[in-house]
């Protein structure tokens, strides 16, 4: 298929917007961010890989309960040139450990209340896991410390910075498929890490649509540039059944959102792929065309022939440039990161209502979890 590019001249003549330019060739680093690790296991691991090919960053302390993990996180530190001390008591580090301004938060979904609270407490800079917290009231009170701490906050919506799903973000948002109608996303895959036990009782990871789901709709929400008004939902566990033993959890869900202008969001999420069908599909469709968000590439309604959008920094995965973005911030003084604590309490709190939604079988509004959010 012909697939002519779209180039910023263009996309800014079609938004009428200028895409912002490379966080990545913005400056050279002005000085060193010294960082902490919290929670070293799947998650924590991989950003801490991805951490240490940034320039103007040092490790300078990793943080697990299980000692093993943060020794092991420690022994990628200095395989990189540096040297982390390791602590297994998070608070002891921050009473004891000078030298860090930001911390990276990588443990269970229910613990984040409590860790994130204590480390905006102290005034470090904090990139924290999603979601936010599994109750709107953690959630409101992360977004209160946040709100009065010293340091920049980040969440783990790190699909916000893809450099393809962004540059696809930006054409909708200036424009470029007219006025936003309908979100069409799918996550289908196999099942979750059986290695890790806590995904599976859902008092501690909220449930797949909180925990896994929700980045997708974090991405819809953005392009609608509103909270859902109403969720309506259904999903249980039809497949891997008491697997592993204890499982509370759900194995599939599909859900529809409706939104205050009209819009509407409809997902399916499911774990019952066999090899070759898995798939993720973020669409969204507008009234001069639809694009599709990981692609970054659009079809007009009126023209044969998928448009590709100009992507910056293509060869970045998105948990690079969200990282990169998080130390931007910290060197600028920026409050306002793109996943700040409020997009991330919007994600969550819409996760939230969708959970209940299928839990309680019926229709579930903003207003019931939102609070005064
Ligand atoms: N943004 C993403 O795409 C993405 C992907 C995967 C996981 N996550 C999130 O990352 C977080 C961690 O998930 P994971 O898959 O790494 O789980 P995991 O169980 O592999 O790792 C969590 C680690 O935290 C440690 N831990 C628990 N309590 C602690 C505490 N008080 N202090 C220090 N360490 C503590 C555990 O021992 C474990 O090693 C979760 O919130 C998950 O939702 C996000």
């Amino acid at each position: 298929m012909n697939e002519p590019t779209i180039t910023r001249r263009s996309l800014v003549t079609l938004s009428g917007t200028l895409a912002a330019p490379s966080l990545l060739r913005s400056r050279q680093p002005s000085h060193t961010v010294r960082i902490a690790f919290v929670g070293t296991g799947n998650r924590g691991t991989y950003l801490l890989r991805t951490m240490l090919q940034i320039p103007g960053v040092q490790v300078v302390a990793v943080c697990d309960i299980v000692e093993e993990r943060a020794a092991k996180a420690a022994e990628l530190v200095s395989q990189a040139g540096g040297s982390a001390r390791v602590w297994t008591d998070f608070r002891k580090m921050l009473d004891e450990q000078k030298d860090i301004d930001a911390v990276v938060q990588a443990t269970p979904d229910y613990t984040h209340r409590d860790v994130n609270i204590a480390i905006l407490e102290v005034g470090k800079h904090l990139y924290a896991e999603k979601p936010l917290a599994l109750t709107p009231e953690d959630c409101r009170m992360i977004v209160r410390a946040a709100e009065q701490a010293k340091g920049i906050f980040q969440v783990g919506f790190q699909l916000r910075h893809d450099p393809r799903r962004n540059a696809a973000m930006k054409f909708i948002h200036g424009g470029g498929i007219g006025r936003v109608l309908l979100c069409h996303g799918i996550r289908h895959g196999g099942d979750l890490p059986r290695q890790i036990p806590w995904y599976f009782d859902r008092t501690k990871s909220g449930d797949i649509l909180i925990d896994q789901g929700i980045h997708i709709l974090d991405l819809f929400t953005w392009a609608i540039g509103s909270h859902p008004a109403r969720a309506l939902a259904s999903g249980g566990t039809d497949l891997f059944v008491n697997e592993p033993p204890g499982r509370t959890v759900m194995d599939n869900y599909s859900l529809i959102f409706e939104y205050p202008g009209g819009q509407r969001v409809n997902f399916s999420h499911h774990y019952f792929d066999p090899p070759g069908f898995t798939g993720i599909r973020e669409l969204v469709f507008g009234s001069e065309g639809a694009v599709d968000l990981p692609a970054a590439a659009w079809q007009p309604r009126t023209k044969k022939g998928l448009i590709k959008l100009e992507v910056a920094d293509a060869d970045k995965s998105a948990d690079y440039m969200s990282l990169a973005a998080f130390l931007e911030n910290i060197r600028s003084g920026n409050r306002k990161p793109l996943n700040d604590a409020h997009s991330a309490l919007r994600a969550t709190l819409q996760a939230i209502m969708g959970t209940r939604a299928i839990y309680e079988r019926r229709i579930v509004t903003w207003e019931e979890v939102a609070g005064s959010a």
